[in-house]
């Protein structure tokens, strides 16, 4: 997605994610949009001298987190999107899971029709990525993304499979604790939150320097699910809850 593309998307709400948005939009609404943002370099306005770029800008890859628009488009959300395991032909290997919980604001309240976008490791703890040269094996019934929308009361429910811990190198014998990337915009995609959640129990959660950089244990804890036997399905699934909250001084932390 093009820079003003984001641009225009990010003055936008959260209605228009069900939309399908133009490849090139016509440029009156870009038009308006330089209009009413200044220009990096207005020498008048002295300190936008110093820090204003003076060469050509390099395309960077944009991560994840930065990114303003839906990691996965602006297709409408499928229920299917919601089940990674019915993704293939057939099931993929690993321990089924259901997460469900509630995306809140700072005071509680549900935020109803918000997108959350998840992404895993396979049980074997391998993403399908050309940047993840983990030995293990990938599973081709597996592809370790899904997305859906809260409903009225700020409720969201996927299956999946449990991931597994790999290694990431960053110090010896490193390895991350299961868990799952979400991705979540509020209101509009200005209020966007992209954090892990992790599972109880994991061994590797006092070794993890990505967890344990969240200075709060009240914020750690915010970040690992519990075990839910309500939400457990007999003979199927294990169930996790994951509350979410967007803002405030109980916000679920999130990377930056
Ligand atoms: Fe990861």
């Amino acid at each position: 997605m093009c820079t003003m593309q984001a641009r225009i998307i990010s003055r936008n709400s959260i209605g228009h994610v069900m939309q399908s948005i133009p490849k090139r939009s016509p440029l009156t609404t870009a038009d308006a949009i330089e209009a009413i943002d200044p220009p990096y370099h207005a020498p008048a306005y002295k300190s936008t001298v110093l820090r204003s770029p003076r060469e050509t800008l390099l395309p960077m890859p944009a991560a994840l987190k930065s990114l303003q628009a839906p990691v996965y488009g602006f297709g409408e959300v499928r229920p299917q999107d919601a089940d990674l395991t019915r993704q293939h032909k057939a099931e993929p290997l690993g321990e089924r899971i259901i997460v469900a919980g509630r995306l809140m604001d700072e005071d509680g309240q549900p935020i109803p029709n918000a997108l959350i976008e998840i992404w895993q490791a396979n049980a074997a703890g391998r993403y399908i990525h050309k940047g993840d040269q983990h030995s293990a094996p990938l599973d081709p019934n597996f592809s370790g993304t899904g997305r859906m929308l809260t409903d009225a009361e700020g409720n969201y429910r996927f299956v999946s499979i449990k991931p597994g811990a790999y290694p990431w190198r960053n110090h010896a014998n490193a390895w991350r604790p299961a868990h799952i990337h979400f991705s979540l915009f509020g209101l509009g995609y200005l209020s966007r939150l992209v954090t892990q959640m992790y599972f109880p129990g994991d061994p590797l959660l006092p070794l993890d320097p990505i967890f344990n950089s969240v200075p709060s244990e009240e914020g750690r804890r915010a970040l690992v699910s519990r075990f839910d036997l309500d939400l457990t399905e007999p003979e199927w699934a294990l169930g996790y809850r994951f509350d979410i909250v967007l803002r405030g001084a109980g916000a679920t932390p999130m990377e930056k």
